[in-house]
């Protein structure tokens, strides 16, 4: 789904930044308070969601990536992972093609904690269509990027049996837990 128009990428930016600022923002899973392994890095990250959060409200377009045929709350894993299998990768190549194009894409699903209003905002059939991702779509300010600072890969790949001395992820804390959300 793309919105170009004016009055509802602003109610849709509005909800985003209502969550952002009113739930996520003060959590004590906000990353810019979490602890992290390098604070520096972890920090700027901070930073930079909270400039997107600002800057949703001044792009032209928003993607919000759908699930067309079902909604996924309470639905086993097999079905999610199947059903979310189908259109995640599609998202990722569509940021890849902008990308290819000058235009900058940021992965996003905060806006989730209130999908049903931004459903009714946009005319999306709630009952039979979940909303996966959304992203803005603009040309970047510049054209330096670098590579994101990443664990080496034999931090992260488990060979023939899962290695517990391997990094292991932090807890998932925060909005999309349902009972904080
Ligand atoms: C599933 C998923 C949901 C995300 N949701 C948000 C979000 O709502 N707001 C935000 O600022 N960043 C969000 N992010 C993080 C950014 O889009 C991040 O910049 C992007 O994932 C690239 O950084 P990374 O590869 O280090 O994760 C999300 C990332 C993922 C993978």
């Amino acid at each position: 789904m793309v919105v170009r128009d004016p009055e509802l990428r602003a109610a849709v930016a509005g909800i985003y930044s209502e969550v952002y600022l009113g739930s996520y923002r003060e959590s004590a899973g906000y990353l810019g308070r979490v602890e992290a392994k390098d604070p520096d890095t972890q920090q700027k990250t901070a930073r930079s969601a909270d400039a997107l959060e600002r800057a949703l409200h001044e792009v032209g377009t928003i993607v919000i990536a759908c699930l067309d045929g079902l909604r996924l709350d309470g639905t086993p894993a097999l079905a999610s992972a199947s059903m979310l299998g189908g259109v995640l990768p599609a998202t990722w190549s569509f940021m890849l093609a902008a990308r290819a194009r000058g235009l900058g894409t940021a992965w996003t699903t905060m806006h989730l904690a209130r999908e049903r209003e931004v459903a009714e905002i946009l005319g999306i059939p709630f009952d039979t269509v979940q909303q996966v991702c959304l992203t803005p779509l603009a040309y970047t300010v510049g054209e330096k990027f670098s590579p994101a600072k990443r664990p080496a890969p034999d931090e992260v790949i488990h060979w023939d049996r899962w290695d517990t001395g391997k990094l292991a992820a932090p807890p998932v804390t925060g909005i999309a837990l349902p009972s904080s959300s």
